[in-house]
């Protein structure tokens, strides 16, 4: 076959192949890769590594939209190796068109994004809400908790949401989690759930109705972070920012992605990601605002 204008002359199955590779559109690396993949990679970072975490986004908001969209693309620019979100992915619990935009909006991401469930992604009281966030998610083991490796790291995801055990960290959940941490070897471990184990009293909407409503439970799990040396607690649900030490460990509420805020500016009350640096032994968190400031470090 001839081509008139460029004069080549190619046989009939090298078209096909030439259409093909045209009209493909590039895949999404960050969201096209099979899971396996992208854990793969991140068990085989350096010593030096790094991480953003931020929250409460809640895509489908036009106005939660266009900070996030901000916040994701500053965030970039710091390079991390992946992203952690630590919940409220979405707006309205189970809405694809949501789950539509929180992709389109993160479509920049070309690390590996990594989700936790919260409230408004999967709500107990909202049928078929579960069932729609694992099919927008692509997480290892039973994707609404999970583990994974990054460079010397463990991640541990955590489900604060799950019907009969909300804001419990409980059941089958809880011996699979004394288990992973018992038998990790990293050096290092963190921890996102979307609840707060300590929200603020006297700020924010939910102290007294996070992990802190089922005090027992939220004492034995902090407990286990105690005794397993969690270097990092991060949490949302609560939309500010806070860090405070209990019991020498460090707890990290950011929920500042996107949704309207529930402090003032001074008390926390900003849009915000964190950036995590891992070297070896030495761990290292900024955060930013939406601005480029860094409003704490630690
Ligand atoms: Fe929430």
């Amino acid at each position: 076959m001839r081509i008139a204008d460029c004069g080549l002359r190619i046989g009939h199955s090298s078209l096909v192949l030439l259409l093909a590779l045209f009209f493909v559109t590039p895949v999404h690396a960050a969201q096209e890769q099979g899971i396996e993949r992208k854990l793969a990679v991140l068990e085989k970072l350096p010593a030096k590594f790094s991480f953003v975490v931020l929250g409460d986004n809640r895509a489908g908001d036009p106005a939660c939209d266009a900070i996030y969209q901000k916040l994701i693309a500053a965030a970039l620019e710091r390079k991390p190796d992946f992203i952690v979100n630590t919940g409220d992915q979405i707006d309205k619990p189970g809405n694809i068109e949501h789950w539509k935009r929180f992709w389109e909006l993160s479509n920049k991401v070309a690390v590996p994004y990594l989700t936790t469930v919260g409230n408004h992604d999967a709500h107990i009281d909202v049928p078929g809400s579960e069932e729609t966030y694992r099919s927008q998610v692509d997480l290892p083991g039973k994707e609404l908790y999970y583990s994974f490796i990054a460079g010397n790291a463990l991640f541990v995801v955590l489900d604060s949401y799950i019907k009969g055990e909300d804001k419990r960290i409980t059941g089958e959940q809880y011996a699979w989690l004394e288990d992973v941490l018992e038998k990790t070897k990293q050096k290092h471990k963190f921890v996102f759930v979307h609840h707060p184990l300590y929200p603020e009293k006297g700020k924010g909407k939910h102290y007294g109705n996070s992990l802190d409503r089922y005090s027992v439970e939220r004492d034995r799990l902090q407990a286990l972070f105690k005794k397993q040396g969690i270097t990092t607690i991060f949490t949302g649900h609560e939309h500010y920012y806070n860090r405070k030490t209990v019991d020498g460990l460090v707890q990290v509420i950011t929920g500042g992605g996107g949704a309207p805020l529930y402090a003032d500016d001074a008390d926390g009350g900003f849009h915000h990601f964190v950036v995590m640096t891992v070297d070896g032994d030495r761990v290292r968190g900024e955060v930013v605002d939406m601005h480029g400031r860094t409003r704490d470090s630690f």
